[in-house]
């Protein structure tokens, strides 16, 4: 029995270890990486930290670790703003930059430490109808079982009642089950760069501020 609730600081280290067995495309990464932090590091602890209103998991309900999230921001410009601020500081004490080595030769583990010293920002033509971004994972024994579309509910809801017009997110180009839910979903392929796929959806109707705004 898999229970949808908010994440907590708790749950922190649950997210870092989904993200993890996840983390190849759709499957588990852990042979890929020496650090099993670094992915978390990226794609799901600066979301618990810093946007915890807009973080969900799926809690077994036995005292085991949670099998799920979705993890959103609102405002990503914003959100990335205070990620310069607050959250990669810290991290790039730790991992050293690996600019200096070729993009070609770096290792995985390197890859994400150059992300921590270089973020990729979104581009503002995107963030203006597509403001919010967000992250789904769930372990294998929670797929398939209606559990990613009542996370991606629960999030959307959140987000529409913050008043976020639209959410935007990136899948990697092969993994091709993920990107069958996104457009199950309704999502609309945006962009399009080697390896990756931009995926967007409207939360508002066009010209309303709200749903239930009286006409
Ligand atoms: C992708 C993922 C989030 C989907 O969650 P899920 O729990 O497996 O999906 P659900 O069972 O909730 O499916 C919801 C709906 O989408 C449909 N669906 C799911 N995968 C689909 C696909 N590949 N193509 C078409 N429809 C699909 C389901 O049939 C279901 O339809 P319905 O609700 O209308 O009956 C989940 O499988 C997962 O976490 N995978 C591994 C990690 C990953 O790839 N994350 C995304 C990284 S960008």
């Amino acid at each position: 029995m898999l229970t949808l609730r908010p994440a907590r600081e708790a749950d922190r280290a649950a997210l870092y270890r989904i993200c993890l067995q996840t983390g190849a495309s759709g499957e588990d990464a852990t042979a890929l990486y020496h650090d099993p932090l670094l992915l978390g590091h990226v794609y799901a602890g600066p979301y618990l930290t810093h946007a915890p209103d807009f973080a969900f998991v799926l809690d077994p309900g036995d005292g085991t670790q949670a099998a799920g999230y979705i993890l959103g921001a609102p405002d990503t410009a914003a959100f990335e703003a205070t990620l310069e601020r607050e959250w990669w500081p810290a991290l790039r004490r730790i991992y050293p930059d690996p600019a200096g080595v070729p993009r070609e030769r770096r290792t995985p583990d390197q890859r994400i430490a150059h992300l921590i010293h270089h973020p990729a920002h979104t581009p503002a033509d995107l963030l203006g109808a597509y403001p919010a971004h967000l992250h789904i994972d769930l372990l294998p024994r929670a797929q398939g079982g209606g559990r990613g579309r009542a996370l991606m509910t629960t999030l959307l809801g959140a987000l529409r009642g913050a008043g976020v017009p639209g959410v935007h997110l990136g899948v990697g180009e092969s993994n091709t089950r993920a990107q069958g839910f996104y457009q199950h979903l309704g999502f609309q392929e945006l962009r399009r760069s080697p390896g990756a796929v931009t995926y967007g959806l409207r939360l508002m109707a066009t010209g309303a501020t709200s749903p239930d705004d009286p006409a």
